[in-house]
């Protein structure tokens, strides 16, 4: 279906109602609109609507079997999706909605078996973005949302990240600048003890432990969630990790960046803060954060990406972080976004 994407520009602080009721009509009449979250934007749909549910994975490319997340605009929400909520799970959203958590619970049966890839749960969350939860109450429908990116691609933090990979084949994209958190939701697995980080992201596991004691942590190694491909989240161009700490990182990506130059590559570096000035200028530098604020570099993770692809840079060697609180889900990403293949 070929339409002309129409982008709106909202300030999340002084929300324009009329263009969030533009936003909810598309959504009731089965169309999809992309919108901000806190982490990433998302391609929204009416989750009760298998129709409109099959339209997101068509303009993904997204494969069936790869379920979706239901956004939901309250708390309480959460009880007509779900077969059963104890109160540990009501501990959890209370401690943690609105916000970048997502929860895998036993799902309610008037869920489209499309939304979870016939899987007998489904996953639920509550963002904190004004602009999702304003579409959301108007919509008055639980909006089943991936990251709005083409399958396999770096998610969008901007509107002009979603243009790159949707445009014209989507409706409305809601602007409301760039996401503050950067990388995606974490989803924990609360269909039986001891609960299970099935994806690090916005929340810690550190944070989780401190409502809900016996978490276990996410193992990269282990596939307990169907979406969790090898390879995802990928730049056009080859992305490198050099490890290390110090001037050794340094010196490894320094190495590998002469290499692949010497190979006649377009190179370009993705350092921490407290490395830019080991490069001086003989390479194109761009720097993610600062490893003293592991949340500036989830924040500009995924954009770096896209701006290296956007210079038809062929390869990123990329620094690394500490695994430790947000550093988990940024490995994660990373290694994901430097992977060969998808098995
Ligand atoms: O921050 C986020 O979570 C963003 C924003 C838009 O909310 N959404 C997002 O959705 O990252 P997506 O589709 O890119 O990733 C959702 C992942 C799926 O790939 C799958 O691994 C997992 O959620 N998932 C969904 N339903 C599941 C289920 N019933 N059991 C296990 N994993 C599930
Ligand atoms: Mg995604």
């Amino acid at each position: 279906m070929v339409v002309k994407t129409k982008v709106i520009k909202l300030n999340p602080l002084d929300i324009d109602q009329e263009v969030i009721n533009q936003a909810a009509t598309i959504i009731k009449k089965g169309g999809l609109v992309a919108f901000p979250t806190e982490t990433v934007y998302g391609l929204g749909a009416d989750a009760l609507n298998p129709k409109a549910v099959e339209k997101i994975f068509e303009v993904k490319k997204r494969p069936h079997y790869d379920p979706l997340i239901v956004h939901i605009p309250t708390p309480e929400c959460l009880s007509e999706m779900a077969r059963e909520v104890n109160k540990v799970i009501l501990d959890l959203t209370a401690a943690f909605w609105p916000g970048p958590l997502t929860l895998v619970v036993k799902k309610a049966q008037h869920i489209p078996d499309v939304v979870t890839a016939n899987l007998d749960t489904v996953a639920i969350r509550m963002p904190a973005h004004p602009v999702a939860l304003a579409l959301l109450k108007t919509a008055a429908t639980p909006i089943a949302a991936p990251s709005a990116n083409l399958f396999g691609r770096a998610s969008p933090v901007s509107a002009e990240h979603v243009l790159q990979d949707l445009q014209d084949k989507i409706e409305l994209i809601l602007d409301a600048g760039k996401t503050d958190v950067g990388v995606e939701s974490t989803i924990l697995d609360v269909t039986q003890r001891p609960f299970r980080i099935l994806r690090p992201g916005g929340i810690t596991i550190e944070a989780l432990r401190a409502v809900v004691a016996d978490i276990v942590s996410y193992q990269g190694n282990q596939v307990l969630s169907p979406g969790m491909f090898k390879r995802h989240y990928s730049p056009k161009a080859r992305l490198v990790l050099a490890y290390g700490r110090g001037l050794s990182e340094v010196e490894s990506v320094k190495h590998l960046a002469s290499e692949f130059a010497k190979q006649g590559y377009l190179v370009g570096i993705m350092a921490k803060e407290e490395n830019r000035h080991c490069y001086n200028g003989s390479f194109n530098v761009k720097v993610f954060g600062s490893e003293k604020d592991l949340s500036s570099c989830a924040v500009n993770l995924y954009s770096i990406l896209r701006e290296f692809d956007k210079e038809n840079t062929q390869i990123i060697i990329a620094e690394t972080v500490k695994e430790e609180g947000l550093g988990v889900a940024i490995m994660d990403r990373l290694r994901r976004a430097a992977a060969r293949t998808s098995e």
